[in-house]
């Protein structure tokens, strides 16, 4: 743009996507510039500041590598990310709410048989985990996939551990043909998210916590079913009021109940909706 353009720069930038041939493409490059030339004159931004921010994102990008993703933590910390699940989520009542991913799901966790212990070495108290997978009439989906993953009684998941090498509270269990499953793993306990990177310091900035509230986390799958990926709640865990990515959802808490010998037990069930006819 030449400082004769009389147009303000906002609109010249927005009218330089005039010939974007993806239309969706363009809805988005002109929204960004919108808001972010918004964001600019709000709060007065210095050229100071928007230097420090240029060096925030540079270093998140020298942080992140295959195993580390700083831009997904800033996404779940600025809330992003549970926004966007709940704006693509919207279920029929009764249906179990999403939340958010994560990033320590692994593909091709190893599988397990009804009642086996899927914590395979990970520290922690007892727990039996069981349950349904119903549709929304109330019937059984029989042979529903639940991938389950949790972090340990350190708040670290399996990934976390250099040098473990072999899968840790993980594994995924076939639902038998009345939707029930049942198995055995450790009691979820809060963990803090990564913050030893750039996210971690603008939390500390901020005055916020990096803190999770206990969670297990589930991924449901059945064919005619959308697939539901979300996490089930302890009931008394701290951070359910303040967890640090903003997932909790109140139909997802559920009582762990302690037994008479020590170990726990949680039973939660999963309403699926059924996926949309092409
Ligand atoms: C998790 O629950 O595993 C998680 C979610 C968002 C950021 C970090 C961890
Ligand atoms: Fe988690």
């Amino acid at each position: 743009m030449r400082n004769t353009d009389p147009r303000p720069i906002t609109e010249a930038v927005i009218a330089s996507f005039a010939d974007t041939p993806d239309p969706r493409l363009k809805q988005i490059m002109t929204s960004l510039v919108q808001h972010l030339h918004a964001f600019a004159s709000d709060v007065q931004l210095t050229q100071q500041e928007w230097f420090q921010g240029i060096d925030f994102l540079t270093r998140c990008g020298h942080i992140t590598d295959d195993k580390r993703q700083e831009f997904i933590l800033l996404s779940d910390v600025l809330g992003l990310s549970m926004l966007t699940v709940a704006r693509n989520n919207a279920k029929p009542q009764g249906c179990t709410e999403a939340t958010v991913f994560g990033p320590f799901h692994v593909e091709g966790a190893p599988h397990y048989a009804l009642g086996d212990d899927i914590a395979n070495g990970a520290k922690g108290r007892p727990c039996v985990v069981r349950g349904t997978v119903r549709n929304l009439d109330g019937e059984p989906v029989p042979g529903a996939v639940l991938d389950v993953w949790q972090s340990d009684d350190e708040g670290l998941y399996d990934v976390q551990h250099e040098h473990l090498g072999h899968a840790q509270a993980r594994g995924i269990i076939t639902a038998d043909e009345q939707g029930r499953f049942h198995f055995r793993t450790i009691v979820a306990v809060p963990y803090a998210i990564p913050h030893d990177g750039p996210v971690g310091q603008m939390l500390k900035a901020t005055g916020r916590h990096p803190w999770r509230p206990a969670h297990l986390h589930f991924m449901v799958k059945a064919p005619g079913y959308e697939t539901l990926i979300t996490h089930v709640f302890r009931k008394g865990s701290d951070y359910l009021d303040s967890d640090a990515v903003f997932g909790v959802r109140q139909s997802l808490v559920c009582d762990w109940v302690e037994q008479a010998d020590g170990s726990f037990a949680m039973a939660f069930d999963f309403v699926l909706n059924p996926a949309l006819r092409a």
